[in-house]
């Protein structure tokens, strides 16, 4: 079985060059447009780090897969083939970038198909939180980390003691909302402790797997949010699933993240679903 400690290195290394970019790039003015929706922003500096991650990356492995969300947004087939595979988030919270709002990433995920017959796995993942410099990094196996500090996910089995975590998505019709606030009553009624939403899915799945907070649900987000923070959340104890409960979909843009599978488990009775369709479908 190959061994995929290069990539985690590489891709650490990419993700820090990235943060730089996005780093100086915040600072200046942003050309911002929207994309599936006027809530839905990108701007000049997500295309230049897409093409600075991809392209450093296609240099040093040519016969790799790469998912990216620019690269998708302009109409490159996002899906998983066998192909040991990039997912990429170049500015993860573009609408926090730009307000500077201080919540941006960079992640950088990847995938493997182990065994002909079955699906490709999540294998790594790199978080590289842009303001505060705080690097979440794992390898399937071998755990998750925090600037090197090994991480662990609460431990938590009781709702009325959870903070929940999850992000608005970019519809903003009234029938989407109403359904998304019904699903954050039902979360904030049971009681929970509190529900928060930070602007950037990536650093929220990265709380969960710091145990700072102990849930996260989220309809609406992409491969490219999820992927690096799964392999993170996984190594650190948790769980991340489907919003039905079942196994987690990478393209059915939908999820549930949490410490202990109890809480998974609660969150998931409460949701009603929110339709985005999938990304190996648009
Ligand atoms: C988005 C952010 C946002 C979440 C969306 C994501 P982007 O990513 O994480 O908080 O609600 O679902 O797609 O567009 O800023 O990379």
């Amino acid at each position: 079985m190959e061994d995929w400690s290069h990539c985690l290195d590489v891709a650490v290394q990419i993700a820090l060059r990235a943060g730089q970019v996005v780093q100086s790039a915040v600072k200046q003015e942003k050309q911002v447009s929207s994309k599936s929706t006027p809530t839905d922003l990108v701007t000049e500096a997500d295309h230049q780090v897409e093409e600075l991650i991809i392209s450093t990356l296609r240099e040093k492995y040519p016969s790799h897969g790469f998912i990216g969300e620019e690269s998708s947004a302009a109409g490159v087939t996002c899906e998983l083939t066998d192909d040991p595979t990039w997912i990429i988030d170049p500015i993860d919270g573009t609408c926090n970038f730009v307000h500077s709002f201080p919540m941006v990433a960079v992640s950088i995920g990847f995938a493997v198909r182990k065994e002909k017959i079955s699906a490709p796995q999540l294998e790594l993942g790199v978080i590289y939180h842009c303001f505060d410099g705080t690097l979440y990094t794992a390898r399937k196996g071998h755990g998750a980390f925090c600037n090197g500090v090994r991480l662990q996910v609460s431990k938590e089995k009781d709702v009325s003691k959870a903070l929940i975590l999850t992000e608005i998505g970019a519809k903003r019709d009234p029938a989407t909302l109403d359904i998304f606030l019904g699903n954050m009553k039902k979360l904030l009624s049971a009681p929970t402790h509190g529900v928060r939403i930070i602007g950037s899915s990536t650093l929220a799945l990265c709380h969960i797997a710091s145990g700072a907070a102990e849930a996260y649900y989220q309809y609406g987000l992409h491969c490219w949010d999820i992927a690096a923070a799964a392999v993170i959340i996984r190594e650190a104890g948790g769980y991340v699933i489907d919003t039905t409960g079942g196994p987690l979909d990478l393209m059915s843009r939908r999820v549930v993240a949490a410490g202990t599978r109890q809480i998974a488990d609660y969150v998931v009775k409460q949701l009603q679903p929110i339709n985005y369709g999938r990304d190996d479908l648009t």
